[in-house]
């Protein structure tokens, strides 16, 4: 009996897929088709892939073409899998012509003809079209805008800025550049803000009053109830609505965050997170007229984000010490806020001009977990024991600083009309929290 096994993702099923299964399995007698799971993708860079894993081996097994179908997870498997499954011929698209030719010391290889025309890429660009717009001063879009060409099916529509000279090629070669927000509503269905804190709830207000759906970076609004407003338009005009903080959409982080609730830490005491930088996001952003994006707004979400996320938002107690930068200011280009909470603490350090080591540390009953500088860039984290020996040490790649992962999910959530939050709604309006009670000094202590 001659076996043959192919591989591939299969979002999406399409005739060229079926044309590939239909000359894979004239090959040979048995055909096993390895289906790639979704983590594996992501770390090929397939990230906005539609279907669930389940999904696309339901459509392959569908064809009645596939004898026996496997989940293709790891790096290096197609040579166990050669070996285990007693393979006599591996076939791919000759899209991989060449890349597969070191299997031929394992069993024979073959390119099969991709078929023209069509891919999974071009389906979910067509069907899954999201006009995009950006909105801010700062540099930092530059890398947005390049990171959003790898997500499929989104298309930057134009930039409402006041800063086109300081923007990429990229963004000052789009469709709109304007400094008239409404202008650049009118010819997105969505867009991303990156503007200075003070500007984002009358923006995204705006701006989901028009239907559009907004991706904004946190703080999404300088007050709880005005977060609150925010989610509840969403709701009324059926509008996705997600705040951007990257570090929650980077695989190391939330499986972290798995691994804290399967208890391997014990209970958790005391979460630290510190987060600085020498200069802002950008310059413009630190500028004199800017007093309001200090640290505080700067940092201030990221920092909180797994201190909420790990002990929740029902704190009994925090106090807020900030160094500001003159008396008429509220600027700060250092501040530190701890938390306790009936059978825990945290604290958090932020600055910007204030240079402290990036770390996350989270104390549990059994162990803890230590995640190096810069820990909001989650590749890697370790959990340590009394014993070392029992050290873990975990590292998932994160691409692009995680921005693609986040435009995928957004594109995802406006196709599906469904959110799937990495930031809930209630951790998003704390955070909103904490911003208002740093402006109305509720808890603060103030050093010069
Ligand atoms: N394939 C093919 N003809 C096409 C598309 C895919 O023969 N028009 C083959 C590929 O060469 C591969 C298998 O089908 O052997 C699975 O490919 P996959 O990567 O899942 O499909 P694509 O449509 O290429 O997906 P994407 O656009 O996401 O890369």
């Amino acid at each position: 009996m001659v076996k043959v096994i192919t591989y591939g993702t299969y979002d999406l099923l399409h005739y060229g897929h079926i044309r590939l299964l239909e000359r894979a399995k004239a090959l040979g007698d048995y055909l096993i088709v390895g289906v790639t799971a979704d983590d594996f993708d992501k770390r090929r860079g397939k990230i906005n892939v539609q279907q669930s894993l389940i999904e696309r081996i339901e459509a392959v097994r569908a064809t009645g073409l596939a004898d026996e179908i496997i989940v293709e997870e790891y790096e290096g498997q197609k040579i166990d899998d050669i070996r285990r499954y007693d393979i006599d011929i591996f076939t791919v698209g000759t899209d991989w012509k060449g890349k597969f030719d070191y299997l031929n010391e394992y069993c024979r290889v073959v390119y099969l003809e991709r078929t023209e025309g069509i891919s999974s890429s071009e389906i979910r660009k067509e069907s899954h079209l999201l006009k995009l717009g950006l909105a801010g001063e700062s540099d930092y879009l530059n890398k947005v805008a390049a990171e959003s060409l790898f997500v499929n099916g989104v298309v930057l529509t134009g930039i409402c800025t006041g800063n086109a000279p300081a923007m990429s090629e990229q963004i000052r070669k789009l469709p709109c550049v304007t400094k008239d927000f409404d202008r650049l509503l009118d010819v997105s269905d969505a867009v991303y803000i990156h503007s200075l804190p003070q500007l984002h709830y009358a923006q995204v207000k705006e701006a989901l009053m028009r239907g559009r759906h907004v991706l904004c970076e946190s703080p999404l609004a300088l007050s709880r109830e005005e977060c609150r407003e925010l989610y509840d338009i969403a709701r009324d005009r059926n509008c996705v609505l997600m705040d951007v903080l990257r570090t929650a959409y980077s695989t190391a982080y939330h499986r972290l965050r798995l691994l804290l609730k399967s208890g391997a830490i014990g209970k958790v005491v005391s979460v630290e997170a510190t987060c600085t930088s020498l200069r802002g996001i950008s310059e413009q952003e630190t500028g004199e007229t800017n007093k309001l994006w200090g640290s505080i707004t700067a940092w201030g979400p990221t920092a909180l984000l797994p201190v909420f996320q790990i002990l929740g938002k029902n704190y009994t107690k925090k106090e807020i010490v900030t160094h500001v930068l003159s008396s008429d200011s509220i600027y700060d280009d250092f501040t530190r806020i701890d938390f306790v909470y009936p059978d825990a603490i945290a604290s958090i350090k932020v600055g910007i001009g204030v240079k402290s080591e990036g770390e996350l540390i989270i104390s549990g009953t059994k162990g803890y977990v230590y995640v190096p500088a810069p820990w909001w860039k989650t590749d890697y984290f370790e959990i340590r024991y009394e014993n070392p020996t029992d050290n873990r040490k975990y590292f998932y790649q994160l691409d692009g600083e995680g921005i693609r992962y986040e435009f995928a999910s957004f594109a995802k959530a406006v196709e599906k009309n469904r959110v799937n939050r990495y930031i809930e709604e209630n951790i998003s309006e704390a955070i909103c929290g904490i911003m208002e009670d740093y402006i109305i000094r509720k808890d603060v202590l103030f050093i010069r």
